[in-house]
């Protein structure tokens, strides 16, 4: 089977592998298609921790269950799966184990022909999705939904900051708030990006990229209940003067690096709680694929393009031109 993987760091290469055959609680996927996150980028970048030479890549991926490894799992076959990117989240719904990784290094991913997964990681792919649709959900929906509800309690009525509008994860931050009747604000870069929040429901928008932004929120009369972000670097301080009292910060990435500094004065009189969020657990993807599923929430799709083209399409992804899901498919 074809399968990409990291011969070097910077160095992606599909290559010819052998075709995995399933043990017992295992089952062999074919995958229809597969979506990308920033995670493969890093990795490819040589920025990730405990790099693997030679695992095929890939966390997001959707397909047909061909192969059961034992009779307990031939109920799958001929299934449409989502396929649960975590490994051992473990028992604890408010941490992952020590044991936790992620599919797709070190475990072999779904940027391949064929995926071999645990059958306790498959969901049913919602009808109302396609194969390319489903594959656009895992990662990045599962970290949304854990920052959303878990940690940002997010309900009718809140007002809710969704930044970096254009990213993967925000905009199904930004959808699953909408859906639940939060009043939901956004930030970009990108005035193009803005325009398609605001036609989407946006409250408003503002462009990260003016030094004042947080002056316009006024808009949200009274400030934020609830941030979700993923840059970090020194604009927490931003939000943290656009917070309402007792508002919550959640955080699940830091692509901007560190803040240099933080004021701690004003987060705490006024209450302020800054969160760290991550994926999210086994528990927590099954809701996220249920809650899709009730609301027929279709993700923002950026590029489908075939498999053969994934080093380009992960090129097209490291320069942040397109709003929402870059997708390969099979
Ligand atoms: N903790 C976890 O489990 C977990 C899971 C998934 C992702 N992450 C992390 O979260 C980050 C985003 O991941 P992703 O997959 O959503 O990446 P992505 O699709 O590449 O999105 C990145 C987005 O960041 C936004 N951005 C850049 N500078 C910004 C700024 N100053 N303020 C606000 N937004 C800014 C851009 O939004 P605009 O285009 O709208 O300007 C861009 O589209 C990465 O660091 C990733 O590693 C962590």
């Amino acid at each position: 089977m074809k399968a990409l993987v990291l011969t070097k760091p910077g160095n992606l290469q599909i290559v010819e592998k052998e075709k995995p055959t399933p043990q017992q609680a295992e089952v062999l996927v074919k995958l229809k298609a597969a979506a990308l996150n920033k995670r493969d980028q890093f990795i490819r970048e040589g920025k990730y921790p405990n790099i693997q030479l030679d695992s095929i890549l890939g966390s997001d991926g959707a397909g047909e269950v061909v192969e059961a490894g034992s009779s307990k799992e031939k109920k799958w076959v001929g299934k449409q799966v989502i396929i649960n990117p975590n490994i051992n989240w473990g028992d604890n719904d408010e941490v992952q184990s020590r044991e936790y990784t992620i599919l797709g290094m070190p475990t072999n991913g779904t940027f391949a022909e064929y995926v071999l997964v645990g059958a306790d990681r498959l969901v049913e792919k919602p009808k109302h999705l396609s194969s390319e649709e489903s594959a656009a959900f895992p990662l990045a929906g599962l970290t949304a939904y854990r920052a959303c509800f878990h940690h940002g309690k997010i309900s009718e009525g809140k007002n809710v900051l969704i930044s970096g509008f254009g990213g993967g994860v925000a905009q199904f931050a930004f959808q699953f708030a909408k859906a639940t009747g939060a009043n939901v604000f956004v930030t970009s870069g990108s005035e193009s990006k803005l325009e398609q929040a605001l036609k989407m429901g946006a409250s408003a928008a503002y462009n990260y990229k003016s030094k004042d932004w947080f002056k316009n929120s006024w808009q949200s009369k009274g400030g934020f209940d609830v941030v979700i972000d993923s840059a970090g670097g020194d604009q927490i301080n931003d939000f943290i003067k656009v917070m309402k009292p007792s508002g919550r910060i959640v955080f699940y990435g830091a692509t901007n690096g560190l803040p240099s500094s933080l004021d701690m004065y004003r987060m705490f009189w006024n209450q302020i709680t800054l969160q760290g969020s991550t994926m999210g657990s086994d528990k927590e993807f099954i809701e996220m694929v249920k809650f899709v599923d009730k609301h027929k929430i279709k993700p923002i799709i950026g590029l489908v393009t075939p498999y053969e083209n994934i080093v380009k399409a992960l090129d097209e992804m490291a320069a942040n031109r397109k709003t929402g899901k870059i997708v390969v498919k099979f």
